[in-house]
């Protein structure tokens, strides 16, 4: 299916890096920025068709998908734009920067009977599907309680000045900050656990801005850049989800039931261990417990090898997947893994983490029955029997 990017900044040339996994599947027919010299620099080094405009990349024959890679307070107008000119999105997250700014992408989307979907998709990752099966498998028995770390350490202390892109994009910085860590972080794993235990029910949350001198070359207005939130599902299970960049780098995602403890370090590393650990109950256990707390337990037998190497410039993820999960969702007529009313329900809970002051407290989660229709609101039993969604051979 025909691509075409909008955005070449940092996270566009990771999305380019990932193309040859999916060579025969998608293909990229262009790309298109608004700033001259980023559309200039990707080209070159990318050999890629450079679109002159925006209309004229939507006007492109026999066009599938357009993903919008652009930065977040630009996804909604590009978005528009491309459902009005008909065309399929996938953009990048989040959706949009509220609730109804997403449910009217959505809503938009439907009425022109154009198909919209969102990242985060490392749910479709291996990663991810085999800490699923671990859960469905019944590994730590019945879940509780989830833990979710997304502490990115002290950024603006970092020498984030050198994070440069393939075509040379620096990393975009102030924009992150404004965006806020929550909104650029809390999806990928707020989508693993809607995806796992079903559509968020309540949230309680506490946000704050604790550093707001982000020592940039040019005035920002940072967004929260600390916030901490009880996510509540039907069932019973609660999840703590911290985002910051403040504390020190800690991104594991810890899963505990009655039995024991699945953990991951990075969510969105597809090739990333999925670690299980028994519930200590003798007294010798729980001493090593407290005397070695670092021991991590023992690795479970990944879904399939990830069928491609991180590192020497690949991100750990295939940024792509969701494109092409979305591509053959549009192709084959069903419903797509990473559809728009996930992204809605995902941006509701994103706002109410990062945004507390615009919700009572507790806040019930409105759009929890808008993204149970499909994948999401199965059974548990058929949750149970559910298969990974990988379906492509490596
Ligand atoms: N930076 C990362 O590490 C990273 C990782 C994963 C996901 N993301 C997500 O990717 C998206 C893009 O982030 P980024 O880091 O690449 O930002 P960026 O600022 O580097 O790139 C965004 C690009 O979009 C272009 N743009 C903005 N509005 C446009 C418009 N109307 N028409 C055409 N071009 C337009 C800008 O000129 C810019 O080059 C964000 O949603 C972000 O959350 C970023």
């Amino acid at each position: 299916m025909k691509i075409a990017f909008v955005g070449c900044g940092y996270v566009a040339d990771m999305y380019r890096q990932c193309l040859d996994l999916h060579s025969g599947e998608l293909e990229l027919a262009g790309v298109y920025d608004r700033d001259s010299e980023r559309l200039a620099a990707f080209t070159k080094t990318w050999g890629d068709r450079a679109y002159a405009s925006l209309a004229e990349l939507l006007a492109e024959p026999d066009l599938g998908v357009v993903v919008n890679l652009t930065d977040p307070e630009n996804h909604a107008p590009v978005t528009r734009a491309a459902i009005a000119a008909g065309r399929h999105v996938y953009s990048e997250k989040p959706l949009g920067m509220t609730l109804s700014e997403a449910r009217g992408l959505r809503d938009a989307a439907a009425k022109a009977g154009v198909r919209l979907a969102a990242a985060p998709s490392n749910i479709l990752g291996e990663q991810a599907q085999t800490l699923w099966r671990a859960v469905r498998e019944g590994a730590v028995g019945r879940v509780r309680l989830v833990y979710a770390e997304l502490d990115d350490g002290m950024v603006h202390k970092a020498d984030y000045r050198n994070w440069i892109s393939r075509s040379g994009r620096r990393w975009p910085a102030e924009g992150e900050f404004e965006t806020g860590c929550t909104f650029e972080h809390a999806g990928y794993v707020v989508t693993l656990l809607v995806a796992m235990f079903g559509p968020v029910r309540r949230v309680t949350a506490y946000a704050s801005l604790l550093i707001p001198d982000k020592e940039c070359d040019q005035p920002v207005h940072p967004a929260p850049d600390f916030s901490c939130g009880l996510l509540e599902f039907n069932g019973g299970i609660v999840a703590r989800v911290t985002n910051s960049i403040v504390a020190p780098y800690d991104h594991r995602l810890r899963i505990v039931g009655d039995a024991g403890v699945l953990q991951v370090e990075e969510p969105w590393d597809f090739a990333g261990p999925v670690r299980l650990k028994r519930t200590a109950t003798t007294r010798l256990d729980r001493f090593l417990e407290r005397r070695f707390p670092l021991r991590k337990g023992r690795v479970v037998k990944a879904v399939r090898p990830v069928p491609f190497r991180s590192g020497r410039g690949r991100p750990p993820m295939d940024f792509l997947r969701g494109v092409s999960e979305f591509a053959e969702a549009v192709t084959a007529g069903r419903p797509g893994r990473m559809d728009a009313d996930l992204a809605v329900h995902i941006t509701e809970v994103t706002e109410m983490l990062q945004h507390p002051e615009r919700y009572p407290r507790p806040a019930t989660v409105s759009s929890q029955g808008e993204c149970c229709g499909r994948w999401i609101g199965r059974s548990e039993s058929r949750r149970k029997s559910h298969r990974p969604w990988i379906t492509r051979r490596p």
